[in-house]
């Protein structure tokens, strides 16, 4: 069975990279399907924390991750402002601090790097920190702050780029598993669905997060994450005012007294059990540096496999076949990434020069 639609895009997997990429290339004129097997936001996106975090995700090595984590975040206020979220975009920086001096001295070759690089990063002593973060442990021994990076709920980013996709006139069905590419004429023609029916388009654009390598994007894998929603109980005041890390896990307020403590990175295959194991580990991590977070009321636990790629560097561009486009691997930074990748992705489909990209 084949359905009598002959779109210009598919995109495969209504996560915040899908959505994005077909929001774009909808927005451009193209005629546009999402096919999403659960539900938009049911992988990574919807359990991801959040943060928009060149500055405190640069490691060694990753040079051309960080250039491509910087343009994103360029793009963020604009991006959220669009979608009708601006006011949910937390612009108050992030600290990263060290829990005893081994975090320490790890967190001083850290900061140099970040200054090597040209990073807005400072190094703030213990009373200093307190200043910032009066909620923080009397023993923490330093750390950095880092006033660019932000954060943002990805739930609201979901909500609104669906709506946003079908304002523009493009489709999501949700509930259609992907089964496999269809060729024609040496080239990608469209996918088969798993109920059978065959979907046409010109283009296809593998958006499948963790679950890309069985469609073409062979190097993705899936890294599991676990976190934890907490909440401050009755009219407490929450224990922090922005974003703080450690070398071992983070915490990122939201609204409503609400606070998301993650992550484990773990490689576990496509497993997404919550362990009593990992929630210890988040807990004990936490309460190292922020002492009330035992108060804090445990909402739920959950786990969200991540895309990972050998180098840490998404895949975006073009596919080894005529007709798919890669718009996957993001591993830690997706969701900062959602808006640079639907450029580069909507430039690839139009042959458009990428706006973020202009004068570069
Ligand atoms: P997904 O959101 O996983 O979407 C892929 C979609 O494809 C899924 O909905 C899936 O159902 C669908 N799909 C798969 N196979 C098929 C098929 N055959 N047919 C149809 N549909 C299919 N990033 C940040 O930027 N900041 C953070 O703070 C952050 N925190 C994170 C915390 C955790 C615990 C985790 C796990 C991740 C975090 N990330 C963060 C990373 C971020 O979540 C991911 O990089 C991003 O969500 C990837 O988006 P995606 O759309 O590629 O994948
Ligand atoms: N970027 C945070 C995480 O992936 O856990």
């Amino acid at each position: 069975m084949s359905s009598s639609i002959h779109y210009d895009t598919i995109v495969v997997g209504g996560g915040v990279i899908g959505l994005a990429c077909a929001r774009e290339a909808a927005r451009r004129g193209l005629s546009v399907v999402v096919l999403e097997r659960e539900t938009a936001g049911s992988g990574a996106s919807g359990v991801a924390a959040g943060m928009l975090a060149p500055v405190t995700e640069a490691d060694f090595g990753e040079d051309r991750l960080l250039r491509m984590n910087l343009a994103a975040r360029e793009l963020w206020p604009a991006f959220a402002d669009e979608l009708g979220v601006g006011s949910a975009l937390r612009e108050d920086g992030a600290l990263v601090v060290a829990a005893d001096r081994d975090d320490a001295e790890e967190l001083r070759r850290l900061h140099g790097l970040q200054r090597e690089l040209g990073l807005e990063a400072q190094w703030l002593g213990p009373r200093a920190l307190r200043r910032v973060e009066p909620g923080l442990s009397t023993r923490v021994a330093g750390g950095i702050d880092a006033p660019g990076d932000a954060s943002v709920e990805p739930s609201l980013v979901l909500d609104a780029l669906v709506e946003a996709l079908r304002v523009e006139g493009g489709e999501l069905r949700e509930d259609e598993s992907v089964e496999g590419l269809l060729r024609a004429d040496g080239r990608i023609a469209g996918v088969r669905l798993e109920s059978s029916e065959e979907v046409r388009g010109r283009t296809v654009v593998l958006a499948a997060g963790a679950w890309s390598a069985e469609l073409g994007a062979g190097s993705v894998r899936p890294v599991k994450g676990q976190l934890l929603e907490l909440r401050v109980r009755g009219a407490r005041a929450a224990p922090l005012s922005r974003v703080v890390r450690t070398p071992r896990c983070y915490l990122v307020p939201r609204d409503g007294g609400r606070v998301i403590l993650g992550a484990t990175v773990e490689e576990q295959g496509f497993d997404k059990a919550v362990t009593a194991d990992g929630v210890f580990r988040l807990l004990e991590c936490a309460r190292e540096v922020l002492p009330d977070v035992g108060e804090l009321e445990l909402v739920r636990a959950r786990a969200g496999l991540r895309p990972g790629t050998p180098d840490n560097l998404p895949l975006v561009g073009p596919g080894a076949e005529e007709g798919l486009v890669l718009a996957t691997g993001h591993h830690r930074n997706g969701v900062l990434l959602a808006p640079l990748t639907a450029e580069l992705v909507a430039g690839e489909l139009t042959g458009e020069r990428p706006r973020a990209l202009a004068g570069a």
